[in-house]
């Protein structure tokens, strides 16, 4: 049986501000549970639900020296569905309504995260054949385990896997303001580590981990260049030899029509008018005009310039003014974004309707209700909002670019294949021009239409696939 610890800043069911958190608490269900024993751990945030916190059981405590002195180190665990959750408690880096804050605080914070998972092994009675660990977040674990643990030989045999989830994010701050790094030897920080003259964890993580994968395969192939590796396509190139992309899956349980209880009416690919339904019901909740022969475009999403916003800004008036289409947006970030969203469903009431917030229920019901999903991201490593509405029969409309590129089959008229619409350069007008074309189908050729709902159901995104690669990775390793 091999052991693997999944290290990471955020899970579902616990705590979740975008995909990391959903690759993060599904995996683990999908790997062979004879062959692997998969835990998790993850910081023990105020913020996670008083609900959740009550279920945990403490494990023990440590008192860690570290460079701010003695740190307090609570461990607490949970099992939810089969797997087991460690959590590392403390009130002083934990705090706050977020799970991330300013980056000056962040990267303290996560230092000390990285740090207290490798002093909390012993007292876990689970030493760890694996620590995978996940984005910037995590990456200093392969460093201080190689540093501080390297001649310790209850460590030695641990290898280390780090999953860039993205590379944008990147952990940098000014070198000597991280305290919970200053007692790595000097060359470990001042080379190593540093990336511009700054530190940057992710880099870092890049050199020590055993093994590096991201979460598609254009997406591993686009961070070795330029335009992709914001910054670090130099060191990402140089690791080419343990770089991998194995694309994500979706958790089929979670977001199934045929049993999702968050979706007004049930439907599947044999009753798949039913979905007619949703979104009259979602147009009813929104206060959108009841029109069946719109063609409702969905998007649910963080507000960032990652995924696109520009574009859908430059567009919005002319779309609305020569299509009969509605907008529903989900999301939060950016002012900017939230602002003109904003304003569009103000000028629009009863086209446009923009609700500014995280609701996992609203999420769903969007997914279940829509006609098309809207994601036309600069870059995107994965996606997974693109799977999740295929799941439900809702067309995507994307950029190549990344996992999207590698998840969504352009549409092709003449064999009637293919599972959504794309587009390839980053530019307004060429996605105005697939948005069309889209709505040309949508509205004259609603058979084609139907046929293209049902190949997105049925194109299987679920984790087996790729969860067997990581399972090769995992035994390969060690
Ligand atoms: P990213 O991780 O870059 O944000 P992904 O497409 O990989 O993008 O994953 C986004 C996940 O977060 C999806 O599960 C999506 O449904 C969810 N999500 C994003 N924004 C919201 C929101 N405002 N409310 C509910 N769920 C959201
Ligand atoms: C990141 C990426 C997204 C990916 C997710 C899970 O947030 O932006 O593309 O799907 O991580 O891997």
């Amino acid at each position: 049986m091999k052991k693997i610890l999944f290290a990471a800043s955020e899970a579902n069911p616990f705590i979740k501000t975008g995909g990391l958190a959903d690759v993060v608490g599904a995996l683990p269900k999908y790997l062979d549970s004879g062959k692997f024993d998969v835990r998790i751990i993850l910081p023990k945030y105020l913020c996670i639900s008083e609900e959740a916190r009550q279920k945990m059981s403490h494990v023990t405590e440590i008192y860690a020296d570290m460079p701010r002195g003695k740190e307090y180190i609570g461990i607490d665990r949970m099992k939810v569905e089969g797997v087991t959750y460690y959590f590392i408690d403390n009130e002083h880096y934990f705090a706050g309504d977020n799970p991330y804050n300013e980056i000056f605080e962040d990267v303290n914070k996560f230092a000390f995260y990285s740090r207290a998972v490798l002093v909390s092994l012993p007292k876990l009675k689970f030493r760890p054949d694996i620590i995978h660990c996940h984005d910037w977040q995590a990456a200093l674990i392969p460093v201080f385990l190689k540093e501080f643990y390297g001649e310790d030989t209850y460590y030695q045999k641990v290898k280390t896997v780090l999953t860039i989830h993205n590379q944008k994010f990147q952990g940098r701050w000014r070198i000597d303001d991280i305290e919970n790094c200053r007692d790595l030897p000097a060359d470990c920080r001042y080379r190593a580590m540093e990336a511009y003259h700054e530190t940057n964890f992710l880099k870092a993580g890049i050199l020590y981990a055993d093994r590096v994968t991201t979460v598609s395969e254009t997406y591993a192939q686009e961070i070795q260049t330029p335009a992709g590796g914001e910054g670090l396509d130099g060191v990402l190139r140089e690791a080419a030899g343990k770089l991998s992309g194995i694309v994500n899956g979706i958790d089929n349980q979670e977001y199934d029509s045929m049993t999702d209880p968050l979706i007004p009416v049930s439907f599947g690919v044999k009753n798949i008018a039913a979905k007619k339904k949703n979104k009259k019901a979602l147009q009813r909740e929104m206060g959108l005009r009841q029109d069946e022969s719109a063609m409702l475009i969905g998007i649910v999403s963080r507000l960032t310039e990652q995924k696109g916003f520009e574009l859908v800004n430059c567009i919005m008036e002319e779309m609305l003014n020569t299509m009969n289409v509605q907008v529903v947006i989900l999301g939060e970030g950016e002012e900017r974004y939230q602002n003109s969203f904003r304003y569009f469903s103000s000028k629009y009431t009863d086209r446009v309707c923009a609700t500014i917030g995280y609701s996992e229920e609203r999420a769903h019901k969007i997914y279940g209700a829509a006609d098309v999903f809207l994601m036309p991201s600069q870059f995107e490593p994965c996606g997974l909002s693109q799977l999740i509405s295929m799941r439900y029969g809702t067309v995507p409309i994307v950029r190549e670019t990344g996992g999207l590129k590698d998840t969504v089959e352009a549409y092709n008229e003449i064999w009637q294949t293919g599972t959504g619409f794309s587009f390839a350069n980053y530019d307004a007008g060429e996605m105005l021009m697939i948005i069309r074309y889209a709505y040309d189908v949508f509205v004259n050729h609603p058979k084609e239409w139907r046929m293209m709902m049902k190949r997105c159901m049925k194109a299987d995104h679920s984790w087996q696939c790729s969860a067997s690669k990581y399972e090769k990775m995992y035994l390969d390793l060690s």
